[in-house]
C-alpha cells in the first residue's frame, strides 16, 4: 500500500504502484503541490519539481540519518536539510555544504504521470 503525505497539507493523492518497485504519481497534483512524500513499503521518496524537473530522493540526511529533507528547502537544483544546514545537489545528490550524498531514483514522465524506478534492495539470491 503506498500513501503520500505533504508536509504542508494532509491531501491525498492519487498514486498507483505499476509493480513492486515503482510509484506512480499524478503529474497535475504534483506540479500543483511541488512536492510529496511517498511511502513505499517502508521506504520514504520525496518527489520534488524544480526548474530542472521532477527529481525523486530519499529524504533521508546523511548526517544523521534521518528524515528531514522532506521539510528541507529548495533553491534552483540544491536542497538544504532544515536541521543543521546540510545542503545537496538534485543533479547529483552530492553534498555542497556538509558531505556525504543524498540518494536520487530515476524519474520517468509521461503525459499525466511521474513514475520512479525503486531499486530491487533485496539480498540478490532473492531477486530470482
Ligand atoms: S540532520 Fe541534516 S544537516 Fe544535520
Amino acid at each position: 500500500m503506498h500513501s503520500v503525505n505533504d508536509s504542508t497539507s494532509n491531501n491525498s493523492s492519487r498514486l498507483a504502484p505499476s509493480s513492486e518497485r515503482c510509484i506512480r504519481a499524478s503529474l497535475s497534483e504534483l506540479r500543483h503541490r511541488q512536492r510529496m512524500l511517498v511511502e513505499c513499503d517502508g521506504k520514504s521518496v520525496l518527489l520534488i519539481v524544480t526548474s530542472a524537473g521532477i527529481v525523486a530522493l530519499d529524504p533521508t540526511c546523511p548526517h544523521q540519518h534521518v528524515r528531514s529533507l522532506d521539510r528541507g528547502t529548495t533553491d534552483g537544483d540544491t536542497i538544504v536539510c532544515p536541521n543543521h544546514g546540510w545542503t545537496f545537489s538534485l543533479r547529483t545528490g552530492k553534498a555542497i555544504v556538509g558531505s556525504g550524498c543524498i540518494r536520487l531514483y530515476p524519474v520517468h514522465t509521461t503525459d499525466a504521470e511521474a513514475i520512479v524506478e525503486l531499486p530491487d534492495e533485496r539480498p540478490r539470491w532473492m531477486q530470482y
